[in-house]
C-alpha cells in the first residue's frame, strides 16, 4: 500500500482520483483550499481520507502534506482559461507559484514521483493536428503559460534535484461531478445541466470550434499509470491525456439533445478571448510509454454524464 498525496482533493479530477486510489486500497491524504472544489465532492469519502484543507500556496502545509508520501498527484490550480484573461495575477500564483510550492515539499519530502496536471492549451492555436509532444508549445492565454511553466518546473526538478515528475496535458477532461454552475465552467457541465433544466445554451463563435473532449475515466487511468510506469520511460516527460478523437461544439450540442431531450435551440455568440479554435491529441506517446489506453470513448463518457446530472437534478426521493 502506497501513500498518496492528492492536491486539489475536492475538485472534479481530484476527487474522482481519490476515489479511485481508495478503490485500489492504496492510502490517501487530499488538500483544497475549496477556492473552486466543493466539499460534497468527497462527502462519502472524507472519512476515509486524511484530508486537510490547506493552501498550495502555504508552503509549510504543503511540507507537512508531503511528509510521508509517496506519491503526489497535482491537480490544484484554477483550471480556467478566461478567469485568467481577467485576472493574470491569480492564475500566475495558484497555478505556477503553487505549482512551485508543491515541488519544493515534494523534493524536501524525498517523495518518489509527482504527476502533475498540465494542459493542452500549452499548445494553442497551432495549425497542426493532431498536437503531439515535440511540437513548439505556442500558449495564448495566461492559464495556458502558466500551465507550460509548471510543467517546465516539472522537468527542472527531473534534472535538477532528480525529483521524477511526469506532466499529463489533458485535453478538456469532463464527467460526473464536474462543476456546471460558474460562467466559468467546462462546456459540457455547463450544456448538460443547462439543457437538462430547459434553459438555452450559448455556443462562443459558430460552433465549428472542435476539442478532444476526454471522459474523466481516461485522465483517472493515465494518472494511476503514470504513476507505476518505469521511470525510464516517463520520468521528466510530458505526455498527452486525451482520446485521439474530436468533436464540434455543434455535434455536441445535437448529441446533447438526443440525450438530455432538450427541445429548444442554441444561441450563438462571438468567439471568447484566449480560446483556441480546434483541439486533438495525437496519443501514441502516452500508449507506448505509460501503457495508456482509451477506456471510455466521447459517447460513452457523455452518456454516463448526463445521466449522473440527470439524477443531481432529481428531487430527494424522486
Ligand atoms: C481549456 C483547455 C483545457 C483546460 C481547460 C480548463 C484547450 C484546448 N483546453 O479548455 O486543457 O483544462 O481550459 O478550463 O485550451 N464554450 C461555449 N459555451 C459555453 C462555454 C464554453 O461555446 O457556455 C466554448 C468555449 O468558448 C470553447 C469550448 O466551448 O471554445 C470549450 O470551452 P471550455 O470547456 O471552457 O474549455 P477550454 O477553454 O477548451
Amino acid at each position: 500500500m502506497a501513500k498518496y498525496l492528492v492536491t486539489g482533493a475536492a475538485g472534479f479530477i481530484g476527487s474522482s482520483l481519490v476515489r479511485a486510489l481508495l478503490e485500489r486500497g492504496e492510502q490517501v491524504r487530499g488538500i483544497d483550499n475549496f477556492s473552486t472544489g466543493r466539499r460534497e465532492n468527497l462527502t462519502e469519502v472524507l472519512n476515509r481520507i486524511d484530508f486537510r484543507e490547506a493552501d498550495i500556496l502555504d508552503l509549510d502545509a504543503m511540507h507537512q502534506a508531503c511528509a510521508g508520501v509517496d506519491y503526489v498527484l497535482h491537480e490544484a490550480a484554477i483550471p480556467s482559461v478566461p478567469k485568467s484573461v481577467l485576472d493574470p495575477l491569480a492564475s500566475n500564483r495558484a497555478n505556477v507559484d503553487g505549482t512551485v510550492n508543491v515541488l519544493i515539499a515534494a523534493r524536501d519530502a524525498k517523495v518518489q514521483r509527482v504527476v502533475y496536471a498540465a494542459s493542452s492549451s500549452a499548445y494553442g492555436d497551432t495549425p497542426t493536428l493532431p498536437k503531439h509532444e515535440a511540437m513548439i508549445p505556442n500558449p495564448i492565454s495566461p492559464y495556458a503559460v502558466a500551465k507550460l511553466a509548471s510543467e517546465l518546473y516539472m522537468v527542472s526538478f527531473y534534472r535538477c534535484y532528480g525529483l521524477e515528475t511526469v506532466s499529463l496535458r489533458y485535453f478538456n477532461i469532463f464527467g460526473p461531478r464536474q462543476d456546471p454552475s460558474s460562467p466559468y465552467s467546462g462546456v459540457l457541465a455547463k450544456f448538460s445541466m443547462q439543457m437538462l433544466r430547459g434553459e438555452q445554451p450559448t455556443i462562443f463563435g459558430d460552433g465549428t470550434t472542435s476539442r478532444d473532449f476526454t471522459y474523466i475515466d481516461n485522465a483517472v487511468s493515465a494518472n494511476l499509470l503514470a504513476c507505476t510506469a518505469p521511470a525510464a520511460e516517463c520520468a521528466g516527460r510530458v505526455f498527452n491525456c486525451a482520446t485521439g478523437a474530436r468533436s464540434t461544439l455543434n455535434q455536441t450540442f445535437d448529441a446533447l439533445k438526443q440525450l438530455t431531450g432538450y427541445q429548444g435551440s442554441v444561441k450563438y455568440a462571438p468567439e471568447r478571448g484566449g480560446d483556441i479554435k480546434h483541439s486533438l491529441a495525437d496519443i501514441a506517446q502516452a500508449q507506448k510509454h505509460l501503457g495508456y489506453k482509451v477506456l471510455v470513448n466521447f459517447e460513452d463518457g457523455l452518456r454516463r454524464t448526463v445521466e449522473w446530472y440527470k439524477n443531481q437534478c432529481r428531487p430527494v426521493g424522486a
